[in-house]
């Protein structure tokens, strides 16, 4: 079964489902699963201190382009806080430019969590002149922020609602809420759904309003090629979707299972508050420190960042296998639903 949209022909891909970068961890051989099983692996943003990601980015992208032919992404988180972001816009344009299978390959830019402007910078205009077939996506948690992206000139929009795992908007508005207002007061602007997605039922639902594609982070950390620990993957197909809550990150609020460390962190509701109190390096170094201990696999005390999709997850597949039953599922919940609407 193909089910070929709006965004599956922009980014080159079978499948109309995509990974969400997940930094500040490795993804790069979940990139390389997921691309070769027809979907769009996507990198993640790999150090939250900035430390040596430049050169990881450019290693992960020699990796997957070596091991598989397909295209991929990746992704660069933009905020105000993050040091390396105004480096990786300028610097990684440049890299991809100077290597030609890369080049060919990387079609997908999602940056998130900041401004989508910060990629709009000679070398990346440079790029793009030069024959690349990359489209620069952004993150939008609001119809607000949808609108300024879509006017400073992204090719798409990543809509992502509260119930997903990782970093979230002040808003706290659902995916399903979002989409209605988003495909409603943009209806021509190309969309990958985020945030909630786990199974055929949630693609169905996606594609019926119109949207290119899904992308989605829990599901694929349940996944035999995820590097993530195996403490992890087993959790979450113990979980109910009610085993996690909001706590505050550095960027914001994050989404993260409930446990001894989101039981020590409170959530600041509001973006004034959180600017009111930054106490930048030591928050930093504290999310830094759970975060590299969940992916030691202490899921008692680490940050593990996961959505309410848990709740939904009964199996650790191949990622092969979740893609190919995804879709399957969605054709027939279509056909079910078209049926019905006949009364056939
Ligand atoms: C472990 C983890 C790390 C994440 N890190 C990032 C990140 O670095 N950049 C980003 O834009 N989103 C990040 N996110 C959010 C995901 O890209 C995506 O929005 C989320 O996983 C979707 O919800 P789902 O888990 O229900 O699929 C992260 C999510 C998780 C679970």
């Amino acid at each position: 079964m193909v089910i070929e949209t709006n965004v599956t022909k922009m980014l080159g891909i079978k499948h109309p489902i995509l990974s969400a970068p997940m930094g500040p961890f490795y993804t790069t051989k979940l990139t390389v699963a997921v691309s070769e099983a027809g979907g769009l692996g996507v990198l993640s943003h790999i150090n939250l201190t900035g430390k040596n990601s430049l050169d990881e980015l450019k290693k992960a992208m020699e990796y997957v382009v070596e091991h598989t032919e397909k295209n991929f992404g990746f992704n660069i988180r933009t905020a105000r806080l993050q040091p390396d972001a105004i480096k990786l816009c300028r610097q990684i344009p440049r890299f991809i430019m100077e290597n030609p299978k890369i080049k060919e390959q990387c079609t997908y830019l999602i940056t998130s969590a900041g401004s989508p402007r910060l990629i709009y910078n000679k070398h990346f205009e440079k790029l793009k002149e030069s024959g690349s077939n990359i489209k620069h996506f952004h993150v939008a948690p609001s119809l607000y922020l949808a609108e300024k992206c879509v006017n400073s000139g992204v090719d798409g929009l990543v809509i992502t609602g509260s119930e997903g795992g990782g970093h979230q908007s002040y808003e706290n508005i659902s995916t399903l809420v979002l989409l209605q207002r988003i495909r409603k007061k943009l209806p021509d602007v190309p969309i990958i759904a985020c945030g909630g997605y786990a199974t055929g039922e949630g693609l169905a639902s996606a594609l019926s309003m119109g949207v290119g594609a899904i992308a989605m982070g829990s599901r694929f950390i349940s996944s035999k090629e995820c590097q993530f620990h195996d403490n992890i993957k087993n959790v979450i197909i113990k979980s109910e979707a009610s085993d996690t809550e909001l706590v505050t990150g550095v960027f914001g609020p994050i989404r993260v299972l409930i446990n001894e460390f989101s039981q020590k962190h409170g959530l600041v509701s509001n973006k004034a508050e959180k600017l009111s109190e930054e106490t930048l390096a030591s928050e930093i170094v504290d999310e830094v420190k759970h975060l590299e201990m969940s992916y030691e696999g202490n899921i008692k005390d680490g940050a593990v960042l996961l959505g309410q999709s848990i709740g939904i997850i009964e199996n650790v597949e191949g990622v092969s296998d979740i893609i190919n039953s995804i879709v399957n599922d969605a054709e027939k919940c279509l056909t079910t639903a078209f049926n019905n609407i006949l009364n056939k």
